[in-house]
């Protein structure tokens, strides 16, 4: 269990991730991938289904095929490495709850990401070429894409972001 004085720094690196665009061009270690992909694989799922399926992605040939679907393509090319998250149909019992868990697991994936210096986005518009996506990448057809996700090491420190403040988005706060 997190003891109260973690909570912080958790929450220290919930506002510090940033969508990091432009890398370095130096190679993310297979160990880091993994690392990732495991923070992925513990998010939560309702009936812990685990309804996530990933695809890494190093082949320059096979990064610019998936560039040539979206507008984000030099995202895409300038990434080490992508993964393409998939929602496996064939483990689904509710598809609002299912592609909520898959949220959760890019998210997990995001930020470990950041903990290792690495700077990695959440790239959504290539899902307007998804069925494109899924085939290049040989998806079975139970495996419908959600996302891609650019990882590499970041070129400079990370820009600055803004978010609405707490006034604007809880509209009740009840005292017992
Ligand atoms: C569902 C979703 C889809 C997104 N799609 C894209 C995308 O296609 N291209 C992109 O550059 N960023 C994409 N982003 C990143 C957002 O633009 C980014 O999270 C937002 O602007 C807030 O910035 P921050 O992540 O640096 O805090 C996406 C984020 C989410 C959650």
């Amino acid at each position: 269990m997190l003891k109260a004085g973690d909570e912080m720094e958790l929450l220290d690196i919930i506002k510090a991730r940033r969508s990091v665009r432009n890398y370095t061009g130096a190679r993310v270690a297979n160990e880091h991938i993994d690392k990732i992909l495991e923070a992925g694989r513990w998010a939560p799922s309702g009936l812990n289904n685990q309804p996530w399926r990933f695809a890494v992605v190093k082949k320059e040939e096979t990064k610019r095929e998936i560039a040539n679907a979206t507008k984000y393509s030099s995202v895409v090319l300038g990434a080490d490495v992508l993964v393409a998250v998939f929602l496996d149909r064939s483990v689904m019992y509710d598809r609002t709850k299912d592609v909520q868990a898959i949220g959760a697991c890019i998210q997990n994936m995001l930020l470990e990401a950041h903990s290792l210096g690495l700077g990695a986005c959440w790239l959504g518009q290539i899902l307007a070429n998804r069925d494109k996506v899924e085939k290049l990448l040989s998806a079975s057809p139970n495996l419908e894409l959600m996302a891609v996700i650019a990882i590499g090491h970041p070129t400079s420190a990370s820009q600055t972001s803004r978010r609405k403040g707490l006034d604007e988005l809880v509209f009740l706060w009840e005292e017992a």
